[in-house]
């Protein structure tokens, strides 16, 4: 039996559930291993990922789905077991990240546009082969540095918006549920309603060019950053501004027909990407305004320095690795029901 794109879609923002991404491609994963002085080769990051998607039963609890790379999708378990069986068994759905990443966009001011078109109906194919349900595709959109209002182009983020939308139709025809992930990046100095001014515009370019290029809303997930002040910028909004300004953009532009919307933690700390989700969730109850999608995370960084710190890649620190991404997982499925508080922490 085959299951509808919107049933995947919903399954992946389940009540209390939300996903863990575990695609760093080779580069980024061996940039988090030499954090903790381990070397990047196959077995350390089979090992490390065979720990998180073991994780039982907090995997079960709060992790819906899983978002892998190329390498892991096709590798096994130290006993022989397929990684997505191993998922599959904590009830929770693998997914695939086949964007072929960021690239410089020619004729911008250092703008990026993102790569993987190419190929991508006969990749999609295996892929669903090999089990994946959903994937991911991430363009990644900067603000200027120093009130520099010519980044982000328009031109950057139609290129963008416009491969994002490439991309889920051809998911669509494949039975694969899209992520669409337009990322505003935190980096700099700019303030959180700059970043409410790019997201917005960034989020309508790409809702007109899903319309625009026949994508079904409802067999699609949004994973978008929220609205946060840049890293660098000396005022930093609470988790009750970013709670405001995230839902009032989304109210804005994404439309009542998208199932979910799951957060990237972008740079965020742990318990900042905690302490903001479970915010806006709150905020989404106590409001009078109707917002019709589940709110939820798709985590990397959030969801896994604490096990990454608590292995490091010894064998006899697999069970505290588990507990801290238990932990994790946890706290972020309680704050997508916003029933998370900070003394939970301790
Ligand atoms: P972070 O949560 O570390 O930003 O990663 C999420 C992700 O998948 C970015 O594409």
């Amino acid at each position: 039996m085959t299951t509808s794109l919107q049933d995947i879609a919903q399954a992946m923002v389940a009540q209390g559930k939300g996903l863990l991404a575990a695609d760093e491609s080779t580069g980024t994963i061996k940039k988090r291993f030499d954090t903790i002085d381990v070397d990047s080769t196959e077995e350390n990051r089979r090992d490390y990922r065979e720990m998180l998607f073991r994780t039982t039963p907090a995997m079960k609890e709060a992790i819906s789905g899983v978002i892998l790379f190329d390498e892991t999708i096709r590798q096994k378990a130290a006993d022989g077991t397929p990684l997505t069986q191993i998922i599959q068994d904590a009830g929770s759905i693998p997914g695939i990240k086949v964007d072929m990443g960021a690239k410089d966009l020619p004729r911008s001011h250092g703008e990026k546009v993102t790569e993987g078109l190419d190929g991508l109906r006969a990749r999609l194919r295996e892929y669903y082969e090999l089990g994946a349900r959903f994937a991911k595709w991430r363009a990644v959109i900067d603000i200027g540095r120093g009130g520099n209002r010519s980044v982000p182009s328009a031109y950057c983020i139609h290129a963008n918006a416009h491969a994002l939308a490439r991309y889920a139709a051809l998911c669509q025809e494949a039975g694969i549920v899209p992520i669409v992930e337009p990322e505003v990046l935190m980096d700099g100095d700019h303030d959180a309603e700059r970043c409410y001014q790019v997201t917005q515009a960034t989020l309508k370019a790409l809702y007109t060019e899903l319309y625009e290029q026949r994508v079904s809303l409802e067999g699609t997930i949004l994973k978008p950053n929220m609205i946060v002040s840049g890293k660098s910028c000396p005022t930093q909004a609470s988790p009750e501004e970013v709670a405001e300004r995230t839902l009032k953009c989304f109210a804005h532009t994404v439309p009542a027909a998208v199932p979910g919307i799951v957060f990237l933690s972008g740079g965020q700390s742990d318990i900042d990407a905690t302490a903001n989700l479970n915010a806006i969730n709150q905020l989404k109850s106590a409001s009078s305004s109707p917002y019709p999608w589940a709110l939820s995370f798709s985590y990397g960084r959030a969801l896994q320095t604490a096990p990454l710190d608590a292995w490091r890649g010894n064998a006899a620190n697999v069970t505290a690795g588990q507990r801290a991404f238990a932990h994790r997982a946890r706290m972020n499925g309680l704050a997508a029901t916003g029933a998370w508080s900070p003394e939970m922490e301790t």
